[in-house]
Formats: C-alpha cells, structure tokens, sequence
C-alpha cells in the first residue's frame, strides 16, 4: 500500500518526472498524494512541498524545477485524509522531507518523547515521527556524505512494525531509504538514480533494479547507490543487480474508458502466449507437487479463489490432494508443514503481506516453496524456490481480471502435467480464450450490460456454483461487490437450505455457474429452490434449462470452463460500477497491493 517514488540526478524536472511515478502507482493508495523537491539555487536549501487529497490521476500541477524530488500517494493508516496528513512529512527545520509505507506500531511513545523534546507535530500520522527522530540524529551523526543513511539506520532500529521509508536530504543532495515488510526498489541509471515502491513505475527509466531486502537501506546519490545492512550499519558489497525483462508499462488505454474494461480484454491474449510458453513451467510445478508429500496452495483475496479453484483442479484432474489457505489464516494452521512440504504461494503483485509472511513461515519449517506470480522481481518470485510467471504485465486496474484468470491456466496445465498431459491442458487454455474472445465480441457482453440495467438498484445479489464453481462463485460475488458496492454472497450451491436460502425474496438476482460437468444437476436444483422463493435465475451455462429467467449461453470447453466463466461476472460487474457512477479502476477503500496487516 502507498506509493513511493524518488528521484537524485540531473535532470530538472525531477518534481514533474515524480508526478508520472506517482500516477503510475496510484492503484497503490488513491486518498492523497504529496511531492517534495529541493528548491534549485536556493541558501540555504529549501524544500518546496505539494500535498493534496484525492486521486493523482486527475492532478493537473505546476511544478518547480529540481534536480532532487520524492513523492508519495497515500493509503491511510494512521490519521484522516487530509491535506496535513498527506506524505511527505518535515521536520521542524524543514530540511528534510519522509515518505513511508507501513506502520510505526509504537509511534505514540516516541511522539510524546519527541514532543517533550521541543519537536512540533503537523500531522496526526505515524510517520511524522520519523522525520522529527532523524532530525535529532542528524545532530549526534557526524557530517558526511553517509549522514542522512546512518542517522535513517540509528532510527529505523527503534521503530516497531512494518516499514518501507524514504528521506530526502535537501542538504547532502541525496535520499536515504530503509525497508522492512513493504517493498522498495532502486533503479540505476546514468548519472541518476531512482527509488520506487514498484518496479512497474522504474521500467520507463532503467531495467537494472536492486531490490531492497528486509533489513537493508539505502543511499540514493546521483552518481551511486549503496546499501547497507541496518542492524549493524555496515556498507553491503556487491549489491545484485537484476536485469528486468518484465514487458513495461503500456500506459495507453487502447481504445478503452478505463484499465478494467482494457484488462478484461486483454485476457485471450495473456492466455494464448501462456498456452505457447508456460507449459515447461507447467510440468516442473507438477513434477513438485507430485513429489512433495503435502502441498499448500496459499493466496489472497481473488489469489485464494484461484487458490481454491486449483484444489478442485488437482483431485479431479490428477487425483492429487492439494490443500488450501487463505494467507492471513495459514500462519494458525502451518504446524504440520515439514521439509517434505510443498507451499505454493498465489500472487499478482508478489507483495501481499499475509502471504508472504506464510511463505516465510513454511520457510522456516523446511518446506519447498513455489509461486505463480506476476511480477518478476517481487517479493515473492524472489523467495521462493520455482517461480512460474503469469506474463499478464502490469495489471493497473485495483481489481484482478487477467491475473486471476492467468492463474487458473497454468493450474490447469499443471494438473494435466502430472499425467503427462501438458499438452491437453495447453489446448483447454487456447480454447478457453477463443471462447472468451468470442464472448466479448459477440454481442454477449452486451448481454452482460443489458442485465447490469435490470439490477442495478437492487441491494443484494447471490452467486452459487458446485465444485470448481464454487470458488469461481466465491470470485465473482467479489469482483461485483469490491467494484460496484453492491452486497454480492458467492455461496456452494448444496449449502443454500442450510440457512443462506432465507436472504431470497422476490426478484432476488442469483447467478448461476452450471458447466455442462458433473455438477449440472444438482446446481440446477439449487436453482430451482431459489426461483421457487421468487429468485430471479441467470444462468451462466452451455445448456439450457427451463429454470433460467435469463441464460447467459457459453461454449463447454470441459475442464477450461472455469476460464471461461470468470468473465462474465468481470463484465458484469464492471456495467454495475458505471451505472452507479463509480471509477473502476479504483473502489473506494481499495489499494492494489496490500502491503500492511
Ligand atoms: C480482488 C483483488 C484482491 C487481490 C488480493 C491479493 O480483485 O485484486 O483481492 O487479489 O489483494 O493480491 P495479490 O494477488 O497481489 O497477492
């Protein structure tokens, strides 16, 4: 959560060059945004600061020429959104400004410190006390070009919780960075060098990126960067420098309103190049799985459905049993996790906080690791083991549509893969996405809209699958309700009379996932249950069925329906969000990556 760009170089419009970082990590933290930059010319140096609230999408600024800017957009933790509360924060002086991601847990014992030492507080956030302990640090650390890094470090040790911080000096002309929990990156260039939150923001600039390791720092200077171990305060040798070969950015709608309705799109594409690429990847995972003696899927939020859809996929495909967690439940069930254990960790940004910390703890007991994960460089593809990655590039819309679904497709190789049958996986894929190029081109997107209309204005909406449909109704009730705000329940269909049946009244939207498997029957019940109560029935299905007040017909493409019902809830959901006026791509309360408990 929260976005961070930086920048110490040459080029004069550092401020203006932060502003396109920041927009490029909005889907980060979207309640405020703040710049820093250090006044050219001015004696002494002084900071020039913007904050503003809201989205920095829309912002339209002028900003003053610098050769040394920072900048952050905000998803708030501690403090209301405000003006005030927006990063980066100063210190009394004025000489420094501070960005940060994560939380100071035992900021309000430092605060009463500081304020009893004379400091005065702007802001109701944690982070204002980083500014004001690096202010006194600075005045025991001695002068040097390595003042601001060892006074960050000498602070970063008392801080309590998970932290990624940036300061910019405007005195020694540099950025100190530290990190423990959230991500950061540096990016090298040619006589400039960068910091980010993610590397998505860096591509445009520099493809050498560093990553910064829990419990490292950093200092950002124009010509060099170095990195120090901030336990002890010690310069670290030799930092690895990656070479990304992740596609960059295409900041270009392409013809779309919004990222939603672009990603959503794009997914036939991102299908077929993972059918053409992916199943090498593919069979190794499955050679892991079959030879570990447990394995785990663990994921978060739409990862945990993608999570779950593959527990399914492996006992019906490749008669193996995999189970499930969601991230921030795995840490209370991982006892029994041993050296024999395999923990397969599902992520689009590879930066979500409860799922890495399970990783971390399979880690620890032993176990294997492994990861579909879209981001190369993140976190997670860098801890673990085997990454497989979904190649769906940067994903800029809040929600997942093409990373969900890129998940899904390399699950169904693999579990064909553990028979030697990668290649039947890879042609279910490539069917899957003719059938979803076919649905959004043929009208029955339309279909989608049309409905959309019908129920915009009602309050609640059930969703209800068995088997691999049950998480896909899991999905879809989530990809409705975090977009449009409309209170949507994805339920297992046999579950219905065991109490959910009593929210049904009349006229009750219920969505139905009927693939033409060995569920068709039986869901068609649950169906006829709910109509009797005055439901109103859509069918997603490749069969009819007198029981659908609407049918929303898709081609059977066997074990690859999961892919293919997934869109129709995304495009569904997607009308509901513009009906009720709402910007897709970013629901309130909402960040992309979630890197805070
Ligand atoms: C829903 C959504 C979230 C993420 C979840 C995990 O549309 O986007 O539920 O799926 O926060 O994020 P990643 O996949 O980055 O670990």
């Amino acid at each position: 959560m929260c976005g961070i760009f930086g920048y110490v170089g040459t080029r004069s419009d550092a401020p203006q060059m932060v502003l396109a970082g920041l927009k490029k990590l909005e889907y980060r933290g979207y309640d405020s945004w703040g710049i820093a930059s250090r006044e050219n010319g001015q004696r002494p140096a002084a900071l020039a600061v913007e904050k503003h609230i809201g989205k920095i999408g829309q912002a339209e600024t002028v900003l003053i020429d610098s050769t040394l800017a920072i900048g952050h957009t905000r998803w708030a933790t501690h403090g209301g959104v405000t003006d005030a509360n927006a990063h980066p924060h100063l210190d009394c002086e004025e000489r420094l400004a501070v960005i940060h991601n994560g939380i100071v847990e035992n900021h309000e014992s430092l605060r009463h410190g500081l304020k009893a030492r004379g400091h005065t507080f702007r802001s109701e956030t944690d982070t204002e006390v980083i500014a004001h302990l690096v202010e006194d640090e600075l005045t025991v650390v001695p002068e040097g070009s390595e003042q601001l890094v060892q006074a960050l470090m000498a602070v970063f040790r008392r801080l309590d919780g998970l932290s990624a911080i940036g300061v910019l000096d405007t005195r020694t002309r540099c950025i100190a960075a530290a990190k423990n929990g959230s991500p950061l990156v540096l990016g090298w260039g040619n006589g400039e060098n960068f910091l980010a939150s993610d590397s998505s923001a860096l591509l445009e600039h520099t493809r050498r990126l560093t990553f910064l390791e829990d419990g490292q720092a950093a200092l950002v200077l124009d010509d060099t960067i170095k990195l120090y171990d901030a336990a002890t305060g010690e310069p670290l040798l030799d930092p690895k420098v990656w070479d990304i070969t992740w596609a960059d950015e295409v900041a270009d709608l392409e013809g779309h309103p919004d990222f939603m309705s672009k990603e959503i799109h794009e997914q036939p594409r991102v299908l077929r190049k993972l059918a053409e690429q992916c199943a090498p990847d593919a069979v190794a995972l499955a050679r892991m799985i079959a030879h570990a003696s447990n394995v785990h899927f663990v994921g978060c939020g739409s990862a945990s459905h993608a999570g779950k859809v593959g527990e399914y996929l492996f006992s019906r495909i490749a008669g193996k049993q995999v189970s499930f967690a969601v991230g921030s439940e795995f840490g209370y069930l991982e006892h029994f996790i041993d050296p024999k254990s395999l923990v397969v960790g599902l992520s689009q940004s590879g930066e979500t906080i409860d799922l890495l910390d399970s990783m971390k703890a399979a880690q620890r007991r032993g176990a294997k690791l492994a990861a579909l994960v879209n981001v190369e460089g993140s976190s997670l593809y860098r801890l673990v083991d085997h990454p497989v990655l979904l190649g769906a590039g940067p994903e800029r819309c809040v929600l997942a549509t093409k990373s969900f679904t890129a998940k899904l497709a390399v699950l169904l190789m693999a579990a064909h893969a553990m028979h030697g049958r990668v290649e039947h996986g890879r042609e279910l894929v490539e069917r899957a996405a003719d059938e979803i190029q076919a649905f959004l081109t043929d009208g029955r997107a339309e279909m989608m809209r049309t409905l959309a209309e019908k129920i915009v204005d009602r309050e609640h909406l059930y969703v209800i699958g068995r088997g691999p449909s049950y998480p896909m109704a899991l999905e879809a009730a989530l990809k409705i309700k975090e977009v449009s705000y409309m209170h949507a329940e994805g339920f297992a269909g046999g579950e219905l009379k065991h109490g959910v049946i009593a929210l049904i009244d009349e006229g009750t939207p219920c969505i139905v996932l009927a693939p033409n498997d060995d569920s068709f029957h039986a869901i068609i019940s649950g169906a006829q249950e709910i109509k009797a109560r005055g439901g109103f029935i859509v069918g997603i299905s490749p069969r009819q069925s007198d029981v659908w007040d609407l049918h929303i017909p898709v081609a059977d493409v066997g074990e690859g329906a999961e892919l293919v019902n997934a869109v129709p809830p995304q495009v569904l959901a997607y009308h509901l969000a513009r009906l009720r006026g709402l910007d897709p791509d970013k629901p309130r309360n909402l960040a992309k990556s979630v890197t805070v408990k």
